[in-house]
């Protein structure tokens, strides 16, 4: 039997990942070992193909078949989507031009009402999971309905499919219509707990792949007392993630100081109820005042920036993602689908590149735009930190788990935008893949070093 401290898996080829939110590290001729439990056992570099079977053997697996990549493919960490509604899939992009508070009311809660019903929920749900996993987004941070039942299928289904998975059942007891609200702020909170419960001891007792997280839609849905009772469960439970979103939009921010005059801003409000600490996953993030951003570094809480729902929704928003990132903030990726259009890490981080350019103009050159080595990282390693999840993912440091992409360039990929060329560094190409690449460049998709990429339709966001 194969003791699981031992490799089953071996890959050899480029591996790529960041060390840093400024540096990527391009490792060639990387042999990589994966143990049965989805561990990176070891990353040696520069291994000559001869020497291959010794270092296997070395680790008393000689016989070992292994995995290569050829020119113009190589591997990379999984994508992580730190901020997305799982019961908005079917309703992506669409009320655009709409303020936040309308296109809660007239689009989204109509939409979210529906998934009351545990078969249309179980429907929706195979497909989102498939086509994020598709996309290579190995990790994601899911809002669910306000509905338990909904939630709980929601979280099977990612166990079932092999994804990585953080899963909340949102709270939002006023300010939505009667249909789509939870009953009572006791129930939303004995809900909140029942799904813990579900995941913690019946799902994923070892906490393999998913866990919970506290999800309280935004202060405007959420009174005092039920602030104040889930910031009593998060205390109870030190390790409990937490999602909100937070000075996401002009109007949102003015709402919320409406509805909480005994605060002058939403940082002390969360702080407050606490639900605002190195376990918070703050979504938006646009208009923090200075006080804010100072409490955001001293709480060391994490922010989810989504170039695309903040650029395309109602009111457009360029996030101060340099400051966060000079200020040793924790930052990275959501797609926010379907505030936002799209549910593409790819299209997401391509989109914070145009949106730190304007930020860039915007403030005069003061904040620099984002490089395409910053984006990846916001994409992976940046994602990791945010989700507290960096000692598990993120990087293939030995030790981690192997979630991970292998990326083809090659015109067999069959995707538009293969277009390299013989003389092509890796370099090149893979910028050629951060900027113009999509679904049809990932050859595998590995989650705890299992191969979870669904085989049926097309997706390409
Ligand atoms: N604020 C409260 N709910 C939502 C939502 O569903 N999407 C976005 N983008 N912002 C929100
Ligand atoms: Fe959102």
């Amino acid at each position: 039997m194969q003791l699981d401290s031992g490799p089953t898996t071996a890959f050899y080829g480029t591996f790529i990942h960041s060390k840093s939110s400024q540096e990527i590290e391009i490792i060639s001729n990387g042999l990589l070992l994966v143990s049965a439990s989805g561990t990176i056992v070891s990353l040696d570099k520069d291994v000559e193909e001869e020497n291959i079977s010794k270092i296997l053997a070395s680790h008393g697996n000689s016989a070992l078949s292994v995995k290569k990549f050829k020119k113009g493919e190589f591997c990379i960490p999984g994508f992580i989507d730190t901020h997305n509604h799982a019961p908005q899939w079917t309703q992506r992009g669409t009320g655009r031009g709409l303020l936040i508070l309308r296109w809660l009311n007239e689009v989204t809660f109509p939409h979210e009402s529906k998934f009351e019903d545990p078969k249309y929920a179980e429907e929706v749900y195979a497909k989102l999971v498939d086509g994020f996993l598709k996309q290579g987004v190995t990790t994601a941070s899911y809002y669910g309905s306000l509905h338990l039942e909904a939630t709980k299928i929601l979280a099977r289904i990612c166990v079932e499919k092999g994804q990585r998975a953080l899963v909340g059942k949102c709270n939002m007891e006023r300010n939505a219509p009667d249909y789509y609200r939870d009953k009572s702020n006791i129930e939303s909170l004995e809900e909140t707990e029942d799904l813990i419960r579900y995941i913690k001891t019946e799902l994923d007792p070892q906490g393999l792949l998913v866990q919970p997280i506290l999800t309280p839609r935004f202060a405007i849905c959420c009174d005092g007392e039920l602030l104040e009772g889930l910031g009593q469960i998060a205390k109870r439970q030190p390790n409990l993630m937490i999602q909100t979103h937070f000075d996401e939009a002009m109007q949102e921010v003015e709402a919320t100081m409406q509805l909480f005059p005994e605060f002058n801003n939403e940082a002390d409000l969360y702080e407050h109820y606490g639900l605002f600490n190195d376990r918070s996953v703050l979504a938006h993030c646009i208009y923090p005042n200075e006080y804010e951003i100072g409490r955001m570094k001293a709480c060391n809480v994490g922010v989810s920036h989504c170039p695309v729902s903040n650029t395309t929704g109602g009111e457009w928003g360029a996030a101060p993602i340099r400051r966060y990132l000079d200020l040793g903030i924790k930052v990275g990726l959501g797609t926010d689908s379907g505030g936002g259009f799209s549910s593409s890490i790819l299209e997401a981080m391509r989109q914070a590149i145009i949106t730190s350019n304007a930020r860039q103009r915007m403030t005069d050159g003061k904040d620099k735009e984002l490089t395409r080595d910053e984006i990846f990282y916001l994409a992976t390693l940046g994602g990791a930190r945010v989700c507290c999840l960096d000692h598990k993912i993120g990087s293939f440091a030995p030790g981690k788990e192997f979630d991970a992409l292998h990326v083809s360039m090659l015109p067999e990929a069959d995707a538009a935008s293969t277009m390299i060329e013989d003389s092509d560094s890796i370099e090149t190409i893979f910028e050629k893949f951060v900027m113009s690449g999509d679904d049809r460049n990932l050859v595998s998709v590995f989650v705890r070093g299992k191969s979870v990429k669904p085989s049926q339709s097309r997706q390409s966001k």
